[in-house]
């Protein structure tokens, strides 16, 4: 009789029998020892026990007809040239543009570093707003490029005439000017118009990234994708993910849209690096309307109703159009970031300069009825002021 067992019976019987056991692996039985801190295990166990409000994950993961696909796609995870559900031409097909302007990534992350490469490797300066995302800068910093980061506004919109004039001041040394809409972490966006007057305003040749990461959350109708600036020819990349509305952050799969010479500039600077079960989830995700809906509006209600609440104690929250939202507690958020944890809710790190704001990302209905409970011992209500936006 031959002694089959599945991958998956074999590892849950591994992890099982540890469990009986009573032991850890990493504590001597698997032969090394490992580094202080808590063993894989454990650090699971931890992991998963948090309210995970911290780094605006969709936490419900691919839909099924998403992860049915990628299932199928596992027969291909011992291959290199392998059909890849022809992934490059659906979202190409998706956005109206031809493959030639669409580069992938493992990840929009990927895609925000290969345009600063491309752009900013000759020790260029990228301009744009603080805080916000800041991987472009992250990636200006460690090749000695230079960032110009700009205030927000008053009312903590990104200022796009001062982008404009910082732009046409510094032309010669621009290598880029990176602008988040709606922007991480205020979760505002930037109107179309305003869009528009940025591109019209700068000179032409300057490249401007535009990351739409949370595009599919917003109900606004003064925003516009940018993605027919493209169309145009005009010097745009467009990035894009499927870690948010999709649910595959862990999986790793972004792209950038932009026109062909940008997007074959960019290709130098690219590792190929998306794996097999990410390309057949992301052509699944594109023909699931309804899977993004649910997601939509899931988010979107829970967002609404937690804004409301914390408004109705007094507390000031951003107007956002995204997986989350900011709200001005009035305390370091350092401080209040830890009695969150001590809670078990994880939330939003420090942005400065905005030191007194917690970011909190939209989590399951359980996960923000947790949120709901940790803030009410940790803040308290204050008297409402005015219409509760004040
Ligand atoms: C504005 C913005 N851009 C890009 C990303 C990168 O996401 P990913 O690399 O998972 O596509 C994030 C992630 O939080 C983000 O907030």
């Amino acid at each position: 009789m031959s002694l089959k067992v599945s991958r998956r019976r074999f590892m849950g019987g591994a992890a099982a029998a540890l469990g009986y056991m009573g032991l850890k692996p990493g504590a001597g039985l698997l032969g090394a020892t490992r580094p202080a801190g808590l063993a894989p295990l454990q650090q699971a166990n931890e992991y998963d026990s948090f309210a995970k409000l911290s780094s605006n994950e969709n936490p419900y993961g691919p839909s099924d007809k998403m992860l049915e696909a990628m299932n199928t796609a596992w027969k291909y995870s011992n291959r290199y040239g392998y059909p890849d559900g022809n992934i490059r031409r659906v979202i190409a097909e998706h956005h109206g543009v031809g493959p030639e302007n669409i580069l992938l990534g493992a990840g929009s992350g990927e895609t925000l570093e290969v345009v600063g490469h491309t752009f900013l490797e000759h020790k260029e300066k990228v301009i744009g707003v603080t805080p916000t995302f800041r991987t472009v800068y992250g990636t200006a910093t460690n090749i000695d490029a230079d960032v110009i980061e700009l205030p927000l506004d008053d009312d903590h919109s990104q200022n796009i005439d001062l982008m404009i004039e910082t732009t046409r001041r510094n032309y010669r040394d621009v290598g880029l000017v990176y602008l988040c809409n709606p922007n991480n972490p205020t979760g505002m966006i930037v109107p179309a118009s305003d869009v528009r007057r940025l591109l019209d305003g700068i000179p032409e040749d300057v490249p401007v990234l535009i990351d739409e990461a949370y595009h599919h959350f917003i109900e606004d109708s003064r925003y516009e994708t940018s993605v027919p600036y493209v169309l145009e020819g005009r010097n745009v990349i467009v990035a894009r993910t499927f870690s948010k509305i999709y649910g595959m952050a862990g999986m790793r799969l972004g792209y950038g849209i932009a026109p062909a010479d940008l997007i074959q500039q960019m290709r130098a600077y690219s590792t190929g690096s998306v794996n097999a079960l990410v390309k057949w989830g992301g052509v699944a995700a594109l023909s699931d309307p309804e899977g993004e809906a649910w997601v939509k509006k899931t988010t979107l209600d829970l967002r609404k109703k937690t804004v409301a609440e914390l408004e109705a104690m007094g507390y000031e929250c951003l107007p956002s159009e995204c997986n989350f939202f900011m709200v001005k507690t009035g305390r370091p958020v350092q401080e209040v970031r830890s009695a969150f944890r001590e809670r078990g809710v994880l939330v939003g790190r420090p942005f400065p300069p905005m030191l007194d704001f917690l970011r909190v990302s939209i989590g399951t209905e359980d996960e923000m009825k947790r949120f709901m409970a940790a803030w009410k011992e940790i803040l308290p209500a204050r008297a409402a002021t005015g219409n509760g936006n004040g």
